[in-house]
């Protein structure tokens, strides 16, 4: 036999049957990059030749994009007296049964499945009201996420498909591992390894302990080595504690939560899991994010065409009302508009900046506070400062490619995305040393724009004035034309495909696959 391909069948790749679970899931239901990870993740997992599902809620905003949807099966819930309704007295005795459909992920083979109930068909966003109010029922409508995960998981449906790994994103799937555990209890049942992923320490689903007997969980649970935290329940510590594996999306954040600060009352619980905790970087859409392709800008453009950014930064000059100013540096601004945004450190120094020679443009929603804040001062100098409230993906793309700097003052932020697109679109990041963006971003200091590694400006502390300096410091860098290009150029050279974090997914799948054999099981069931 030829050496070569003998070597090859040696080192066989893996093939895992992976069932990606979410409660976001861009371009069906999205509020955030959440939605936008996993549509990505799924996709070069797949392009590994893995066999991935996904599996969301069926909002029906979600079924209103989906092309060619079908039901593929009907699952009763195995347990009695799920609360089916708001309220917690409805349907007692009554098994909750729900169809899954399916479809794909547009432009792939990928299966979405989707779990289609009265919790979920409702407008709204998949958390809140029509008027942003939060659903009084989170904790059953993702329960129930969770229950059907682990009768899929665990291949006892009709759809002839069982999974070796589960994969858990943020607190909506967190009792996910919890069940699964459950299953090694039963006789001979073999549990898929399970891998849990925080995007935000900072939700972490906290119910009552009315909720929790609601929710049929096991009674020996609530203590609070496990799902008890301060007399409530969190969905999270589920996940932190029951899955093989926990990851976060970015090595400093894995090490930002380990401390108090960032925890939210965790952290030493992840200190304790620590050689079971690790970062993997998030990736980008490299199609759906490229300036020279991207169907949502005024003028495509690439390295070699740099100057056409211009004309984006005339159409969205335009479409703000903003004076057509060339040579006035523009900050963009697109965010979920809360605390962990630093949208507030941005407001106490808006003053201040507003008297350097910069135009801003923010397009979000949010905290209604911090909304009209910024409301009162784009009244107040509307030439300077526009904004839109609201959710608009075309006018994301086109903010990204028009402006000459982006601005991320975060509090926290456990990878972030849009310093990634900025990068990407030769606008220059503005970010604090934090999590994700520290990871992501090289701060233009003399050395760094020397050996032509600078690729932003990155401040230290989340207080007083620093967010102005580094408005200052990126005005006078754009002064200098030279340097400007050079900072846009090396930033939109950068890679940020997700194909290398795929395969350091794969990695992190085989060594909860090795935790999962050689770990006792948990007890207290
Ligand atoms: P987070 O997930 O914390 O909100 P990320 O930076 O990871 O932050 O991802 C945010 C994603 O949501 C990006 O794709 C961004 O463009 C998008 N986004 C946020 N707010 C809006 C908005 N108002 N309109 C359009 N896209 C938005
Ligand atoms: C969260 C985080 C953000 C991260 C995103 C995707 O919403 O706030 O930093 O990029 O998840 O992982």
């Amino acid at each position: 036999m030829n050496k070569k391909i003998l070597s090859k069948s040696k080192i066989s790749k893996p093939k895992y049957k992976i069932l990606f679970v979410s409660s976001e899931l861009h371009p069906f239901a999205k509020t955030g990059g959440l939605g936008d990870v996993c549509n990505s993740l799924p996709r070069a997992l797949k392009a590994l030749h893995q066999d991935i599902k996904i599996l969301i809620p069926a909002y029906p905003f979600a079924i209103e994009k989906a092309e060619q949807i079908k039901q593929v099966a009907q699952i009763d819930l195995p347990v009695k007296g799920f609360p089916g309704t708001l309220g917690l007295t409805v349907e007692t005795n009554k098994v909750h049964r729900v169809n899954i459909l399916e479809t794909k992920l547009p432009g792939t083979h990928v299966k979405v499945w989707m779990v289609e109930s009265t919790l979920y068909n409702r407008p709204g966003t998949p958390y809140f009201d029509d008027d942003n109010k939060e659903w009084e029922d989170n904790d059953f409508r993702f329960a129930l996420l969770n229950y059907i995960a682990v009768e899929i998981a665990m291949g006892r449906t009709e759809l002839k498909w069982h999974a070796d790994i589960v994969h858990s994103n943020d607190w909506q799937t967190g009792l996910i591992s919890v069940l699964l555990e459950k299953e090694y209890l039963k006789k001979k049942a073999v549990r898929p390894a399970t891998v849990f992923t925080i995007h935000n320490m900072a939700h972490m689903g906290v119910y009552s302990k009315e909720r929790f007997d609601a929710l049929k969980l096991p009674q020996s649970l609530w203590n609070h080595h496990e799902l008890e935290f301060h007399n409530e329940f969190s969905f999270i510590k589920g996940g932190l504690i029951f899955s093989d594996r926990v990851n976060t999306v970015s090595p400093t954040y894995a090490l930002e939560i380990q401390h108090e600060e960032f925890g939210y009352g965790l952290s030493e619980l992840l200190a304790y899991r620590n050689e079971r905790l690790s970062g993997i970087l998030n990736g980008i859409d490299m199609k759906e994010w490229n300036p020279a392709k991207d169907p949502m800008i005024k003028k495509n453009y690439s390295i070699k065409t740099i100057n056409n950014k211009q004309t984006n930064k005339s159409a969205l000059q335009k479409h703000f009302n903003l004076p057509k100013k060339k040579n006035t540096l523009l900050l963009g601004l697109v965010a979920r508009l809360v605390y962990q945004k630093g949208i507030d450190l941005l407001l106490e120094n808006m003053d201040e900046i507003l008297k350097l020679p910069v135009q801003i443009v923010i397009l979000g929603s949010g905290d209604l506070e911090l909304e009209s804040r910024l409301r009162r001062w784009s009244n107040k100098h509307p030439d300077q400062l526009q904004l839109q409230i609201g959710y608009d993906e075309q006018l994301s793309h086109l903010i990204e490619a028009a402006s000459d700097a982006f601005l991320m003052p975060s509090r926290f932020e456990p990878c972030g995305l849009n310093q990634l697109y900025s990068l990407r679109y030769g606008t220059i990041p503005i970010v604090r040393k934090t999590g994700g963006l520290a990871d992501t971003v090289i701060h233009a200091s003399k050395e760094n724009l020397n050996n032509r590694s600078a690729t932003g400006v990155v401040f230290q502390e989340a207080e007083g004035s620093t967010i102005l300096d580094a408005v200052n410091l990126t005005s006078l860098l754009y002064q200098n034309k030279d340097i400007w290009k050079k900072l846009m150029i090396n930033g939109m050279k950068q890679e940020f495909s997700w194909k290398e974090s795929a395969k350091q997914y794969l990695a992190l799948y085989a060594q909860a696959i090795e935790d999962r054999n050689k770990y006792k099981r948990h007890s207290s069931f």
